[in-house]
This record gives structure tokens, sequence and C-alpha cells, in this order.
């Protein structure tokens, strides 16, 4: 067969726990994509977290980090587990995680949280409240809490300790990851809410004026605002009522984690994580399941490979602007669902439950149907 030349390169860091064996399945469909001629990616494999440190001594080295920085994207399965928990905090593995993020000035993490309409009874919210649920959360990845100084632990002249972190935001950090949740509104349904603790925090107040003064640019879309711990009450109260919220990193974390749960799975959810956008228009990219390693059933074969295999999906519309390609993926993954076929996070009354292995040969077939 003759080579098809590439030049989307693509760097594939699994992981730890079930990252392996979720992203197997994903290579398989992108070696589907090169045999049928639909895209193909020049692959290159790197250790990351756990993995790394066993190999190298660090979660995540220079090396791996170059590769990264020079790919058109990073494919990431996850990190972390009970054999490093004990390790210093600089070499736990969520540490190769973060400096990719920050290196790599990831500061747009864009986590959908869409139900799929097979899965809407396995909600634990009713299904009238989260049928038809696709809402985006842009979450702030590269400042605030998780990177503010001045951090750490120290001990105070009586001999006792106080832990330290700091939420710190800077007007153009702020104004970037706005921006780029407007753009994304701009092409859904034009309302933005802006999440933040404005009542007890002056970052928040920083927020909303800058959310204000950058919504001069887009009229077309629908501007609110609303307090973090009101947006979780309102998360399973009315998910529905949202369409793009934007918020700092640790508030993402958090209300993202619990937009997750309305669709019925961690399982099922996938990440992009943005850098911005260079003369050329080429942005530094990672995609990634939100979900965990899930070291309980790491190597037993049954994990959902679909938050990693929708991650995918995500690099080929936002990365190499493959959008009908994505829709491909994105299909056969619903057909796969309605057919009734499950992991066990999402086995359900009259479905069948498979393996991580399984699923993806499920998901091979009905890319086949439609490819
Ligand atoms: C996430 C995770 C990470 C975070 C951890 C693993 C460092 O919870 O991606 O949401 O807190 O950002
Ligand atoms: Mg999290």
């Amino acid at each position: 067969m003759p080579q098809t030349h590439s030049n989307r390169s693509v760097l594939v860091l699994a992981g730890d726990g079930i990252g392996p064996e979720i992203m197997r399945q994903v290579m398989r469909v992108m070696e589907f994509f090169d045999k049928k001629r639909i895209a193909s990616f020049d692959v290159t494999e790197g250790l990351v977290g756990g993995s790394a440190y066993d190999a190298d001594g660090v979660p995540l080295t220079d090396a791996t980090l170059a590769k990264a920085q020079a790919s058109d994207a990073v494919l990431f399965g996850s990190v972390g587990g009970p054999k490093w928990e004990k390790l210093p905090f600089e070499l736990q593995p969520e540490r190769g995680l973060l400096r990719l993020r920050k290196e790599m000035d990831l500061f747009a993490n864009l986590r959908p949280a869409q139900v799929f309409e097979a899965l809407a009874d396995a909600s634990s919210l009713k299904r009238e409240l989260v049928s038809g649920l696709d809402l985006l959360i842009v979450r702030e990845l590269t400042g605030g809490i998780y990177f503010g100084n001045p951090r750490g632990i120290e001990t105070l002249p009586d001999g006792t300790r106080r832990g330290i972190n700091t939420e710190v935001y800077t007007e153009a950090e702020i104004e970037r990851v706005t921006r780029a949740a407007f753009e994304l509104a701009r092409k859904r349904q034009k309302r933005l809410c802006e999440v933040d603790k404005a009542n007890v925090m002056e970052s928040g107040l920083l927020w909303r004026e800058v959310a204000n003064r950058v919504h001069a640019d887009y009229p077309d879309v629908a501007l609110s605002f609303m307090y973090a711990d009101n947006c979780a009450m309102q998360l399973v109260r009315a998910p529905k009522q949202f369409d793009v919220i934007v918020t700092s990193n640790l508030f993402g974390d958090l209300l993202s984690d619990c937009a997750a749960m309305l669709t019925g799975s961690l399982g099922m959810l996938p990440s992009a994580s943005l850098g911005a956008a260079d003369a050329s228009g080429r942005r530094k990219a990672l995609y990634e399941p939100v979900h965990g390693s899930a070291p309980d059933i790491a190597g037993k074969g049954v994990a959902n490979p679909l938050a990693c295999i929708l991650s995918f999906a995500m690099m080929l519309r936002y990365s190499f602007d493959l959008a009908e390609e994505a829709s491909l993926v994105e299909d056969a993954v619903r057909r796969a669902l309605a057919a009734g076929v499950r992991t066990a996070d999402i086995l359900q009354p009259n479905t069948a439950r498979v393996s991580t292995r399984v699923m993806g040969d499920t998901i091979l077939r009905e890319l086949e149907n439609v490819a």
C-alpha cells in the first residue's frame, strides 16, 4: 500500500492505571482512520506519571516535554495510583500532568458535558432534567490557586505549621480564557455564564470586570454571572439552563466533576486543553479523558475507553480542523450505546456488559458502517 504522508504529529502519553488499556483502543481507531485513508497521523509514544517515574525518576522528563511542545497534539490517558502516593510531592504522577499544562501554556480547558440519549437513565438525576443536556465548561488551567505564590507549608515561631496557597489572576490571564469562551459560545447557543466568588474574593471581582469589558467585542453573546456555590446547586437543579460556563482553575475542577456526573458516567467525558494560536493559527493542545487512572480496575480490561476515544474526536475537531471526521467518531459512540453495548460503569438493565477491548471492537464496527 502506498504510504500516505502525514504532517499531523501526535504524542501519545498513556500514563498509569487504566490509561494504557483505554489508549490501546484509541490507537486502533487512529489506525482505522489511517487504513481507510480518512486521515493519517505520525504517532510517537512517551511516558508520563508514575510510569515515567519508574523509568526515569521523574513524572515527566524534559525530553518528553520537548516532544509535547513540538507535537501538533498530545493525547493523554491518565496518571496516578497507590504505588506512587508516598513519593515526595514534586515527584508525584500528577505533577507530570500539571507541568505539561503549565509549560505548554494550555490555559483553556474545554470540558463538555453532553448526555447521550441512550444513557439518559444512567444519570443520578431524573431523565427529564438531563435529556438533551449539552453544556461546556471552559476552565482556566494554568493560573489561579493551582500555581499561585506564595505556596507551601511553613513553620511558625511557635513551632506549629501553616499551609499556604494563593488565588491570583492577572487581567491578561482572565481576558484570554474569557475570549476563548466567548468564541466558543458564539458557535453554540450564544450564552456565557462567568462563575466566581466575587462576593468574597477580589480576584472574582476582577474576573467580572474583565468579562464585562471583553463582552463589548461579543455583543451577540448573552453574558451572565453566577457565584460558584450557586452554580454547583444549579448544575444539579436545572443543568439545561447553561450553555457555556467560564471559570477559574479550582472552581472549574470542582464544577466539571459535578457536570460530568450529570451525564451518567465520568467514563464518558472528554476534554481539550488549548494554548494560544500562533501566527500560523496553530495551537498547542492536549486531549485527555476527564476521568482518572482508576487503579482499582486497572489491568482488568473492563475500563470504559469512550472518554478517551471522544477526546480523540475533540483532537480531530480542534487541532486538525476535521469536524466531519470527529462526527464520525461521535456517531459511532452514539450507535454503540444505542445498540446496548456497555462497559461496567454504564451498565443498565437490558444492556450487554462488555470489556474494554470489545467496546473498541464495537466502535470500529460502527465506524466501518458509516465511514
Ligand atoms: C483534573 C484532575 C487534576 C486537576 C489532578 C489530577 C491534578 O482532577 O484534571 O480535573 O486537579 O486538575
Ligand atoms: Mg478534577
